[in-house]
């Protein structure tokens, strides 16, 4: 996820650029860049790090000009650095873009423009746009941006520039978000509409598929077709704040309903095209490097600990490896037995957790060979990992961890079921089967999303309780824990997690008259013995809420209320259980007036022992 900016009209463009990327920070900030046309020529100026370093940068020598184009970057394919910050040019430095989304075919273009004698400057895949635009350009700009288009494939949105063209910015959207600002004399182009809404509150959002021509005067809009498109003008009521956070209340709640996108994104380039399997350039590993452990540690903290449990079960059941899972403060201190035949597997939101990076370290040290699963391209833990498989949820702002977890989740599956296609350990209709089911996943999020008032409801009704069990066998006790967290962290509830089975063991004795316990109950293989343990906890007048995939009709027998999540492989359907939790503990939250996205005592990363 990054920010994109665009300016064309009377004023000296750099001044909005700058101003529109700082309020796109939140979508990404690990390095930023603008380029001004002068009238003679294109200024390109860019910085890794926040947007400060752009601007201390060019402080004494500002570019001046009143077309431009701007970014601010959240890497995912080249890590930060100037020469990876956009925008990116073409050989000529006649085309200039600035982009947001993934390219999935950039490198087989790239491949065929260097053929071609075309040179690259960066990493990104980004830059292959910008040498397509050099390629197919013949005068005609909005006829050769279509062309380009024609050719790339993925999620983008993207601005264009050309020293061929002043005057004129062309610009379009696939599954990432665009909008125009219209003003008087100058138009604007963002990402999103905080970049805009102190200049304008009157814009255009764009829809996949459509082209803008932008001038200081005009915006002409059209489809694929070139049909030209009447688009009605959005007036902006939110204000800045809210329009930073999609209008959501909370960053929190923007990031839970984002996670549809973020899984998609996450999956994007990692299934085979004829479904038949998961492919992870990233690891390119074979069945005797596989073979060549004997045991796998997987290492994290807090939620990202609980999203290594649930990658524990994946992996030991697809791929049949011995797993055993740890916690990073824990890990290291108890002297673990590591050597070469050891796989270390850290999973790291943030990729800066101290615990987390000092036993990836450590196991470094004694012999281990090492993967990182992480969110941040270029942190500390994807720099200290032999191997890096990055989560594209864009930046996580709230400090409960919610679309990250997901798309870690979604991550362990696609690394587990990978690792069973190269060892042979499950059958090729299986695998083909759970990627069928695997691709559900996204909407499937989307469709739990789509009912939040039962959730609200119960909020409202249990959110004053001091106490809150959940309980669950298998998979649904390791989403479980991550809903406990979630309540705990957020809205101070006490919450705890008990496997089912150990309710006799003790627990029970904390189970009285009213007491709110919610009980996952989707593994269909420990289903029965699941609902023993509820009819424990009933008999004991505790107020049971079940959490159910569709078509269950035993469970509401039991229970006082059941969210009913779609039916899915029970692998995966902690993809989907773990939502209305997200959203128990955020409506929670919101009804003991908590502060839901900067919680007391804690930070969004931990980067102390
Ligand atoms: C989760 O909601 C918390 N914010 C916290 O437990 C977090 O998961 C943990 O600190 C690990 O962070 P990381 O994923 O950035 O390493």
């Amino acid at each position: 996820m990054c920010g994109i900016v665009g300016y064309v009209g009377k004023g000296r463009a750099a001044d909005f650029l700058l101003d529109g990327l700082s309020k796109l920070e939140y979508r990404g900030y690990d390095s930023a860049g603008i380029a001004v046309y002068d009238g003679t020529n294109v200024h390109i100026e860019k910085s890794v790090g926040r947007l400060s370093a752009l601007r201390e940068k060019i402080a004494d020598n500002m570019p001046e000009g009143s077309m431009g184009i701007g970014h601010t970057r959240w890497a995912t394919h080249g890590r930060p650095s100037d020469r990876n910050a956009h925008p990116h040019s073409d050989c000529s430095g006649d085309f200039v873009v600035v982009h947001n989304g993934i390219i999935e075919n950039y490198l087989s273009l790239k491949e065929e423009l260097i053929e071609k004698g075309h040179n690259f400057q960066s990493e990104t895949d980004t830059e292959v746009v910008a040498h397509l635009l050099e390629d197919v350009y013949n005068g005609d700009f909005l006829g050769s941006v279509r062309e380009v288009l024609q050719r790339i494939e993925g999620s983008y949105s993207l601005v264009f520039m050309s020293k061929k063209n002043p005057g004129t910015l062309i610009c379009t959207k696939q599954d990432n978000p665009l909008v125009i600002g219209l003003g008087e004399g100058e138009n604007f182009i963002a990402s999103d509409i905080p970049a805009i809404i102190s200049k304008t509150r009157k814009t255009f959002i764009m829809a996949d598929g459509e082209i803008a021509v932008v001038t200081q005067d005009s915006v002409n809009i059209s489809n694929r077709r070139g049909e030209k498109i009447d688009k009605k003008i959005f007036e902006v009521s939110w204000n800045a704040e809210a329009a930073e956070k999609g209008g959501y209340e909370h960053f929190m709640l923007k990031e839970i309903h984002e996670q549809p996108k973020a899984v998609k994104d996450t999956m994007r380039e990692r299934i085979i095209k004829d479904g038949s399997g998961i492919i992870l350039n990233e690891l390119n590993w074979d069945k005797d490097f596989l073979q060549s452990f004997n045991k796998i540690y997987i290492v994290a903290c807090g939620t990202a600990y609980h999203a290594g449990l649930v990658g524990k079960y994946y992996i030991e059941k697809l791929a049949r490896i011995l797993v055993e899972v740890d916690l990073a403060s824990e890990f290291r201190y108890r002297d673990p037995i590591i050597d070469e035949k050891t796989l270390l597997i850290v999973i790291s939101q943030s990729g800066e957790t101290s615990d987390t990076l000092a036993a990836l370290k450590e196991s470094k040290r004694r012999g281990a060979k090492t993967l990182a699963v992480t969110n941040v391209v270029g942190s500390s833990i994807a720099r200290e990992a032999e191997w890096v498989l990055y989560t594209w949820a864009g930046p996580e702002i709230a400090v409960a961890s919610t679309k990250a977890y997901t798309t870690q989740l979604i991550l362990m599956f696609m690394l587990a079921l990978y690792m069973a296609g190269i060892l042979g350990t499950q059958e090729k209709e299986r695998i083909a089967e759970l990627v069928g089911e695997l691709k559900k996943i996204p909407a499937q999020i989307s469709e739990t999303l789509s009912d939040v008032e039962p959730i609200k409801t119960f909020a409202k009704r249990y959110g004053f309780n001091e106490d809150v069990f959940y309980i669950g066998r298998s998979l649904d006790y390791s989403v479980a824990l991550e809903g406990a967290l979630k309540l705990k962290e957020v809205s101070y509830i006490h919450a705890e997690a008990y496997a089912a089975g150990e309710l006799k063991h003790g627990t029970l004795a904390l189970i009285v008259e009213g007491v709110p316990v919610i009980a996952l109950a989707t593994q269909r293989s420990v289903y029965e013995k699941t609902l023993s343990n509820i009819k424990e906890v009933k008999a004991r007048d505790a107020v049971v809420i079940g959490i159910a995939a569709e078509g269950d009709e035993e469970l509401i027998k039991y229970v006082d209320h059941v969210m009913y999540v779609p039916q899915t492989d029970e692998l995966l359907i902690p993809l989907l259980t773990v939502v209305p939790l997200q959203l128990l503990a955020y409506y929670g939250a919101i009804t003991r007036g908590c502060d839901v996205d900067k919680p007391r005592n804690l930070a969004k990363s931990v980067t102390v022992e």
